[in-house]
Order: C-alpha cells, then structure tokens, then sequence
C-alpha cells in the first residue's frame, strides 16, 4: 500500500504520536531498537510505559508469530529512553515508510538519538561469529528507500545529506567503552538486502568488493528515515556468521538466532556502557 499522499501521511504521524501521548509517557531522549540479540535489554528497562504496537493506529503489525511488539518507555542508565520491541522488515512484505514509521512517531515524541541494533552476516574475513560490529557507514542495495514520494518538508530536507549517517562521535564513545570494557568490537561498513533469500556466493563476493564489512536484511529504512529528521544515529551489528565466497557454507536460521543470543549479553553491556558515558 503506497503512501504517497503527504496529507495522508501527516495525518497518521499526528494521530499515532496522539495516541501515544495520551498513555501519558515519559518524553524519551533515546530509541533504541532491539533487534535479534538485544531481547534480553528490555527487561533492563525500567518500563514506565509499554505501549503494544497494536493498540497505536497506524502501526505496522508484526508478522512474526509470539512476538507482539511494544514500545517500552522508561530509563535504562537513568537515560530516558523508549525501547521499540520488535522490528519491521522488507522481505516480510511491508513498504519503506511503513517500516520507516516507528522512527518518525517516536522522534515526533522526544527521541533524539536512534541506537538499533541487528543481526548480520560477516564479509570481513577477520571478523567471528557472536562479535560486534560498530556500522561506520551502510551501502543501500535494498532498492528501496523510505524517502520516495512527496517529502513532508517539515520533517526534513528532500535530499538528506548521507556524508556521516552514523554519528562519530557516538562510535568513538562505542569504541572506547567496548576497548576499555574488554569487549571485541569491529568497526565496518553495513551494506543493507531486502532478503529474505540469503546470498548466492557470487553475491556475497561483490558485496566485499564493494567494500562491505557485514551484510544483513534490515536497519537501513530505519536509519535513513532517522537521518532525515536530523537524528544522530549509532548501530551495532552482531555478526551472526561470517560469509566467505571461496568457503561458503549456509548460514541457517536457527544458527543465526543462536550466534545472536550468544552475543546478546556483550551487546546490552555495550549499550549500557554507552549510555552512561554519553554526554549531558
Ligand atoms: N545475510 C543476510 N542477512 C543476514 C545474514 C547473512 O548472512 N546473517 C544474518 N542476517
């Protein structure tokens, strides 16, 4: 279903962030999004409130079954964040700016900073399954952007400058907490696939040709969007498996949730670590 239609469009921003705010809400600094491995996060939030996506008009509905996905206000670190629980992907057949929409409410609610995280295949021949990946930077090969259509100029510009999507200074923060914690944390490029099929070994070649570090199915739609609205952005990539052309071996689901949990505890510590050195 296409949104082209900024009046329509306006509309649903300002009725779901009503919504929300009618839950009376702490204002949130902070989104992050919990991606696969960052589960165990939420129940380090301190909820104040917890919104199922379901009960907000205009949300995308999750399709992954036992996973009914909320927006979890409160602190974490004594930072006023709203944690989104459960996220929107291309391949389960939602449009950019419906996965795209969640980012626009929250920062019309507060958030001024998106932190997400994801899971993802290594191309980074170094790199280990159940490490970390500080994105510097993201290739867009999803062929999709949030950003199509009419722009709604009050949100931001029509060509959003992509110079530094992911904020420096946040990655050096990331990577100070992660050297000073004993916490192994790469630091690469993310090149973002709409999915759902993996990569041919042909593909997984040209993506590290192109000089790609990690590769995964989601974060890109999210972070596009955040940079429009003039968020600062920092993601971390879990590196699930590692893809290499000339050993390439199927990295299937049920290994990728695995890599991702075993990396869950390192990755919330990270978080938290980053929270509390962030400055004021
Ligand atoms: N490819 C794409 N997405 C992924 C992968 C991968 O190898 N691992 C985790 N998400």
């Amino acid at each position: 279903m296409a949104c082209f239609d900024t009046e329509e469009m306006r509309t649903r921003i300002k009725e779901t962030t009503e919504s929300i705010l009618a839950y009376n809400p702490p204002v949130p600094d902070i989104a992050i999004i919990m991606g696969t491995g960052l589960g165990g996060l939420a129940e380090e939030i301190n909820v104040e409130v917890a919104i199922p996506y379901d009960k907000l008009p205009n949300f995308p509905v999750s399709t992954v079954e036992g996973h009914r996905g909320k927006l979890l206000f409160g602190t974490l670190e004594d930072r006023a964040i709203v944690g989104l629980q459960g996220r929107f992907h291309l391949y389960e057949g939602y449009e950019p700016w419906e996965i795209a929409f969640p980012i626009r409410v929250v920062n019309k609610v507060g958030a001024k900073m998106l932190i997400t995280s994801n899971a993802a295949g290594g191309l980074n021949p170094l790199y280990r399954p159940s490490e970390l990946m500080v994105i510097s930077d993201h290739i867009n090969l999803t062929g999709f952007n949030p950003l199509r259509g009419p722009n709604l100029d009050e949100l931001g510009p029509r060509f959003p400058d992509m110079t530094e999507p992911y904020d420096r200074e946040l990655i050096e923060i990331a990577e100070n907490v992660a050297l000073e914690n004993a916490i192994r944390l790469h630091r690469g490029v993310f090149v973002g696939v709409a999915g759902p099929s993996m990569e041919t070994a042909a593909e997984t070649r040209f993506l590290r040709m192109i000089g790609a570090d990690a590769v995964g199915m989601s974060t890109i739609m999210e972070v596009i969007t955040a940079v429009h609205m003039g968020m600062r952005v920092l993601g971390i990539s879990v590196i699930t498996n590692v893809n290499l052309p000339d050993n390439y071996k199927p990295a299937p689901i049920e290994l990728v949730i695995a890599n991702a949990e075993k990396a869950g505890e390192a990755l919330s510590r990270l978080i938290k670590l980053v929270l509390r050195n962030l400055p004021e």
